[in-house]
């Protein structure tokens, strides 16, 4: 049964072009990690001011070694380089217990 695990960031309005450039260079080492599943950054188009960070995984342990991995210290580079462009972030676990796609 696969895994999400989604990083809820909050983004001041005045830093959220920063935040998305972040991304937009970001070093796309996830999708190598085994046990990778899916990636999705998710604007938000109400006033909320939260991004979501969507990852699937085929399991808990694949998202834990992960985190855990020089591949996750790069992901997050210029984060611990530059400083947070959050002013909050909190991890959000899911098991998935249905899932469809679109028909081809
Ligand atoms: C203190 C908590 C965190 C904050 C504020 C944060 C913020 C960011 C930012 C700004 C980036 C863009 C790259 C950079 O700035 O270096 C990034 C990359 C990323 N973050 Fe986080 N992050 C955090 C923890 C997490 C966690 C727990 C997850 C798990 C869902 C996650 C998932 C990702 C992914 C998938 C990328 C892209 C990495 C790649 O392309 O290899 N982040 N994060």
């Amino acid at each position: 049964m696969s895994v999400v695990r989604i990083n809820a960031i909050t983004v001041p309005a005045e830093r959220a072009e920063e935040f998305e450039a972040r991304f937009a260079a970001r070093a796309g080492e996830v999708a190598k990690s085994p046990g990778f599943e899916a990636f999705e950054l998710l604007r938000p188009s109400d006033d909320r001011g939260v991004y979501l960070v969507y990852t699937r995984w085929e399991s808990q342990e694949a998202f834990d070694a992960w985190v855990e991995s020089s591949a996750f210290q790069r992901g997050h580079k210029a984060h611990n380089t530059q400083g947070p462009v959050s002013s909050q972030s909190e991890l959000w676990s899911f098991e998935v217990i249905q899932s469809e796609g679109a028909a081809a």
